[in-house]
């Protein structure tokens, strides 16, 4: 068990705040016209992100096993059908899709701790800095390499267990890696149009809406706070009994916002005041605007090394919370050592990941509905499964389980904070979804 409230904090942190707050929130921003995709975002971590992970949490502490395993006991103490248990299975497998491309991308970061050690973007402009990521991802076996290398690292932690070194990394890393971005920030607001970005990011343009990049929003609320696959409900079969799982959500919630917007108010005003750069320039956008402002200040290139280093550790605390799911599962179903399966999930995870290795290069004309491997891959996790896993989990928590169970893992049965519950886990979750699901399918079909 986590040894006190502060630990699960960090540790679900640790899962939350990652590669989705500085390289994805930034540039999924960026593609769909950013103010009113951040207000869509925002609405959905309030009214359905917070609540659907306030029931991970308390269907993983009143389960304290596995996800499916804590599935299966819950339909059976509730009587149900063994239909819920789906969300555990769609979860694992969720999880092993995301990993395979996150993998990938931590590798591009891993890699660049060494591009701006070595002093490649001293005085960089957009050209250049275009240039040094276009070249990099031309290359399949360099980009292997390192995609390799951070798979092995997150197969070795994974398999000495979680806890310890885990804390530590987030305790202390993440608060650095926090004061690093509120300084580009500031960099940002001195030398990039700081007035440009603030209007990209904030300024309501309802034009610019299409439900299309609404599902993207809601979506990335699930994929951003690490919802809708098990990965918070696994951790939350650690927490000890009389934490209020409540404030302990919304703490989580708003720093993983915090470290978004952040990332937004830094690559934006640079996006807007340097030459060559686009808002909707893909999943670059960070590694092509980023650099540039550590090219340009003095001690960029020990802080931006400093930097894309702890970026990396945030990738690895989340990166060790997509294999949870899978990994509490075959260790209780084969009694099997955590190493063991921690190599075989990986390996699988790895070989997986080397569709979105090529999906930049050799196989970037190799389309399926127009999307390439990468895009399926990230297309089919986060924008079909998280949201219905999600949904799901909203239903079963909110209609099916037992209001005793519910109370009990809550600690509170009335009152205004009840009423925030009902509403938003049995009304607004579910219904968000499915509205957003069909107007979307309408949408692209109709
Ligand atoms: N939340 C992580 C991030 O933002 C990614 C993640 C998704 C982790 C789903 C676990 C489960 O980078």
């Amino acid at each position: 068990m986590w040894s006190s409230r502060l630990l699960f904090v960090l540790a679900a942190t640790g899962s939350a705040v990652g590669l989705g707050n500085i390289w994805k929130f930034p540039y999924i921003t960026g593609e769909n016209g950013g103010g009113a995709f951040v207000l869509v975002y925002l609405i959905c971590i309030a009214a359905i992100g917070i609540p659907v992970m306030i029931a991970e949490v308390l269907m993983g502490r009143a389960g304290r096993q596995s996800p499916i395993n804590t599935l299966r006991t819950l339909v059976r103490d509730s009587g149900t059908s063994s239909f819920w248990t789906l969300i555990g299975w769609m979860g694992v497998l969720a999880g092993f899709l995301i990993l395979s491309y996150y993998a990938v991308i931590a590798g591009w970061a891993v890699s660049y701790v060494f591009r701006l050690g070595g002093g490649a973007f001293v005085g960089a402009d957009g050209e250049l800095s275009s240039g040094i990521f276009n070249d990099f991802l031309a290359n399949p076996w360099e980009v292997l390499l390192w995609h390799s290398l951070f798979m092995v690292a997150t197969i070795i932690i994974v398999a000495r267990g979680v806890v310890r070194g885990l804390q530590v990394a987030v305790r202390w890393l993440m608060p650095i890696l926090l004061v690093l971005l509120i300084g580009l920030v500031g960099y940002a607001a001195v030398y990039g149009d700081f007035a440009a970005g603030v209007a990209f990011l904030f300024s309501f343009d309802a034009s610019k809406l299409s439900w299309a990049g609404t599902l993207t929003a809601m979506g990335h609320a699930f994929f951003t706070l690490s919802l809708g696959m098990g990965a918070i409900m696994a951790y939350g079969a650690y927490l000890q009994s009389n934490t209020s799982i409540s404030s302990t959500v919304i703490t989580i919630g708003t720093l993983d916002t915090v470290v978004a917007l952040a990332a937004g108010l830094a690559i934006f005003p640079i996006v807007f005041a340097v030459e060559g750069l686009a808002p909707g320039e893909g999943p670059g956008l960070m590694f092509q605007t980023l650099p540039i402002a550590f090219g340009n200040l003095p001690g960029g290139t020990v802080l931006g090394a400093l930097f894309f280093l702890l970026v990396s550790f945030a990738a690895i605390t989340s990166a060790i919370s997509l294999t949870e799911p899978a990994l509490t599962y075959l260790v209780e179903r084969y009694n099997a050592k955590r190493s063991r399966v921690a190599i075989s999930l990986g390996s699988f995870c790895w070989l997986l990941g080397i569709g979105t290795v090529l999906s930049f290069n050799t196989w970037a004309d190799a389309k399926l509905f127009g999307l390439t491997f990468f895009e399926v891959v990230d297309y089919l996790s986060y924008k079909v499964m998280l949201p219905l896993g999600g949904m799901l989990i909203a239903l079963f928590a909110g209609w099916v389980l037992s209001k005793q169970t519910v109370v009990d893992q809550l600690g509170f049965e009335d009152g205004m904070k009840w009423t925030l519950w009902r509403t938003g886990i049995a009304f607004a979750a579910p219904a968000g979804i499915v509205i957003v699901f069909v107007y979307t399918i309408y949408q692209s079909f109709g």
